[in-house]
């Protein structure tokens, strides 16, 4: 056994992120801490909103834990959302029912933008990092904790539009009506999150990912500039090495397959993949350079087990090398999923993950 997180007792997910040999593929699932579990619901409930859910650190530790109960998973997410940093803001953050997050006071000029400040992470958003100190110790070395944030471009897309939106209109036009203010509010929100994910980690988060859920939307020049530039920024502030072990970072563009190799460019440590790429052609366009989260297209889990078996096999083969992958989902479950169909996925990926290295 290396030095790397040694008192865990399931650490093939940190291993295979950092290229080192794994006895079989590991897998987590995004939003595997949600409303297709029927105990996720009842938790929520029982918090009141979505929101008063991760600012208990007992329910929020609970909804983490769960679906480690029901699925042989190799990594828990912290149960929050990527909006809490706006929210710290002070955007004012509510969920509709039937319609997402909406923002109160979304931001939509220079004067906006330069009022904002940098949240600090054991003030405002303490709420979290209580979360993250309360699931490591519940999780008592079981498997490792992955913490989030959202990329700068996603969360000023919410911070903008003040709700989620289909065109963009109003965070790409005011993108290319004003890239200064544009870039003011990238800057801020780069800043923000740096602190906030190095405070996760110092909180014991063992992983961070950055959700660039939206950067797809933008066009080659406009991704590079006011997308890739904060998550590069964000990569180069944050701390790579806690308690003696190196803490990966994983970048994911959703939508953002063509730009691959500019994105392992960052020195991030893995990049996720949403599904319209091919696994084979994305390992061969980034060598060895980085370790590949991905890439079963969600709607799969609709399919009969047969299907999400075949499904689940022939991407472990596309991948082929007996290290470098974490198997899962290129975007987040869907709420009408069927638990036992995501069982028969992970144990697939461990069956046939083992078979790949006999
Ligand atoms: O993956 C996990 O299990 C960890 C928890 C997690 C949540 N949100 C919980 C959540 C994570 C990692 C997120 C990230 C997030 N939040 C993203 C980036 C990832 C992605 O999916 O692209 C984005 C864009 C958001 C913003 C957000 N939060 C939206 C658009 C919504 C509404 C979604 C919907 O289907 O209603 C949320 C709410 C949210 N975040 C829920 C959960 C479990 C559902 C809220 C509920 O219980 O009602």
């Amino acid at each position: 056994m290396s030095d790397v997180a040694s008192h865990l007792e399931n650490d093939r997910f940190l291993r295979a992120l950092l290229k080192q040999p794994v006895d079989t593929t590991p897998v987590w699932i995004m939003r595997q801490a949600g409303r297709y579990l029927p105990e996720y619901k009842a938790t929520r409930k029982q918090a009141g909103s979505f929101m008063d859910l991760c600012r208990n650190a007992d329910l929020a530790s609970e909804v983490t834990l769960q679906p480690l109960e029901r699925f042989d998973l190799d990594a828990a997410i912290l149960f929050s959302d990527i909006l809490t940093v706006p929210d710290a803001m002070g955007l004012g953050l509510y969920f509709s029912e039937g319609e997402g997050p909406v923002f109160e006071r979304p931001v939509r000029n220079m004067a906006a933008i330069k009022a904002l400040g940098v949240p600090d992470p054991e003030g405002e958003l303490q709420y979290v990092m209580n979360a993250v100190r309360t699931i490591r110790s519940d999780l008592n070395g079981r498997v490792p904790l992955i913490g989030f944030t959202g990329s700068p471009w996603t969360l000023a897309t919410y911070m903008v539009e003040g709700r989620s939106t289909k065109d963009f209109g109003k965070v790409k036009g005011l993108m290319y009506e004003d890239p200064a203010a544009m870039h003011l509010l990238l800057d801020k929100l780069a800043d923000s999150v740096t602190l906030y994910l190095n405070a996760q980690i110092a909180a014991g988060a063992q992983t961070v990912m950055i959700f660039d859920t939206w950067g797809g939307t933008l066009t080659p020049q406009t991704y590079r500039d006011f997308s890739l530039n904060y998550m590069q920024k964000i990569v180069d502030g944050l701390v790579r090495e806690n308690d003696g072990r190196k803490v990966p970072v994983i970048l994911f563009t959703k939508g953002g397959a063509q730009w691959l190799e500019t994105m392992a460019d960052t020195g991030c440590d893995g990049l996720g993949l949403d599904w319209t790429i091919n696994i084979a052609e994305a390992r061969d366009r980034v060598g060895d350079r980085v370790a590949l989260q991905g890439n079963m297209d969600p709607c799969v889990l609709y399919a009969e087990p047969e299907a999400i078996r075949a499904n689940v096999k022939r991407i472990i083969e596309d991948f082929g090398l007996p290290t470098g992958h974490v198997f899962n989902l290129g975007h987040g479950i869907h709420q009408y999923i069927n638990p036992d169909n995501v069982k028969v996925l992970v144990d697939a990926v461990h069956e046939f993950g083992s078979a790949l290295r006999a």
